[in-house]
């Protein structure tokens, strides 16, 4: 169905783009064959780097014209296998694409194009006072635009949302190569359908994104950070929703059970001695403007906390400690993977149905034999659940494994909950697609796929199977 690049088509793609951003090597075709998803690999036949918006509208023409795949790239650090090639053709890197073309101070906005490093951004801002604050794991490399595509989040969801709170307006090129913006710079807009918003987590399967325009807040000057022990995972994660009842909302609230906490700080190489009692950990941060309110946010979240059988709360005492803090929360992805080959299950649930979530997945991987890893964004009842592989075989890694991932995700249903909250369905998890959707719903969305791609160009082979 898709035609394969024939010399006459990088022809074509070196007169739009020049030859040193064409390319058809074998190293580059390992390189963008790849992201951070399982072990999978799946090379392209070619990979262009455009600078401008109007490249990217030539290529697209190309693309459309002769049936040729195409896959927007950002700085491969997803994780379900949004920026796979998977039916190969062009890889669209977006690496090139990098400008911070404006921050305006005096609308709290900033407008950049999507190669833009998520942390670099936020430093570039922070210079100015100003806060972008969602912050995934993989804040320190990945692109502005993959965390758009996927709709990514971060540990300060909980507070301050995610990617989709902080767009407010799109240049997008649609695979006819016209080039649209989809909003307005406001923040307020009851303008007919969002578009802008149907675009976030729509994975490039409608169009690229060129540029983006997002509303800032203040940054908060004062945080305090919290490490609590408990004896009972099940019980910490109970300890979350009764913080929000007693009426604090931390800016992150992080959980990491025992065997997340081990594997990561071996792989981190960092000593940080934990009694053999303890069975998992709350990271629990807030932040504001004001340090007296903050210790008293501190000392309900305490009270609270002692119902549910903590240990002793450690309070991060330096710069130092927080960040050492942080990196063993952000690398516990990068640990597992580095343990061995894993599923990274994304599963998302209102936050009080979290414990019942989690002693739910321990159980489905003893009837189905594997082992999880489990930590995340508990504020957000976002559990991020790696299934190891371990010594489980080939034959039961492909198709026993996924008979228990389905009852997990059953089970994030029957709570209300769904089964990506920030990862995105991408190659991995469209499957699965039946279990939050059912006929209807998935109609309303191919249907809209096919509205603005009918010729299925625009990174095929994702989200729908
Ligand atoms: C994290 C990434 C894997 O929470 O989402 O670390
Ligand atoms: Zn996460």
């Amino acid at each position: 169905m898709y035609q394969t690049i024939t010399s006459a088509y990088i022809e074509e793609l070196r007169q739009i783009l020049g030859n040193e951003y064409v390319l058809v090597d074998d190293e580059a075709l390992q390189k963008y064959g790849h992201d951070e998803t399982e072990d999978l690999q799946f090379n392209p036949e070619v990979v262009v780097k455009p600078e401008t918006a109007e490249q990217v509208s030539q290529i697209l023409l190309l693309c459309n014209k002769h049936d040729i795949p195409v896959t927007p790239r950002g700085a491969g650090t997803g994780l379900s296998g949004g920026a796979l090639p998977v039916y190969g053709g062009i890889v669209l890197s977006t690496e090139r694409l990098n400008k911070i073309i404006e921050i305006d101070e005096r609308n709290l906005q900033a407008t950049v194009e999507v190669g833009v490093i998520t942390q670099v951004f936020q430093e570039a801002v922070k210079e100015k006072g100003l806060f972008y604050p969602p912050d995934p794991s993989s804040r320190g490399s990945c692109f502005l635009g993959g965390n758009l595509a996927e709709s990514a989040g971060g540990p300060k969801a909980v507070k301050y949302g995610v990617t989709k709170d902080y767009v407010l307006n799109l240049e997008v090129v649609l695979p006819t190569g016209e080039i649209i913006w989809t909003g307005a710079n406001v923040l307020k807009n009851s303008t007919g359908y969002n578009l802008t918003q149907l675009m976030v987590g729509s994975e490039g399967t409608l169009g690229v994104i060129t540029k983006i325009v997002f509303k800032l807040i203040p940054y908060p000057p004062y945080d305090l950070l919290m490490l609590v022990p408990f004896f009972n995972a099940e019980k910490a994660c109970q300890a979350v929703s009764a913080i929000f009842k007693a009426g604090v909302i931390p800016s992150c609230l992080e959980f990491m059970e025992r065997d997340a906490i081990d594997n990561t700080l071996k792989y981190v190489d960092i000593n940080f001695p934990i009694k053999d009692e303890v069975k998992a950990h709350l990271i629990i941060e807030v932040d504001g403007n004001d340090m007296d309110v903050l210790m008293k946010d501190c000392e309900k979240i305490s009270e609270v906390l002692e119902q549910f059988e903590c240990d002793e709360i450690l309070f991060a005492e330096s710069a130092n400690q927080k960040d050492e803090l942080w990196r063993i929360r952000r690398a516990a992805g990068e640990a597992s993977k580095a343990h061995c080959i894993y599923k990274e299950e994304d599963t998302v649930v209102p936050r009080a149905e979290l414990a019942t979530l989690l002693k739910g997945v321990k159980e489905i991987g003893s009837k189905y034999g594997f082992r999880t890893l489990c930590y995340g964004h508990a504020g957000d009842g976002n559990l991020h659940v790696n299934i190891l592989k371990d010594d489980i075989s080939d034959e039961d890694w492909n198709h026993k494994v996924p008979e228990g991932v389905k009852e997990i995700f059953d089970l994030c249903i029957r709570l209300k909950g769904t089964i990506s909250g920030e990862h995105g369905i991408g190659f991995v998890q469209k499957e699965y697609m039946n279990i939050p959707f059912n006929q209807t719903q998935l109609e309303l969305q191919k249907g809209i796929k096919k509205l603005f791609d009918p010729n299925g160009i625009m990174n095929p082979g994702k989200i729908f199977v």
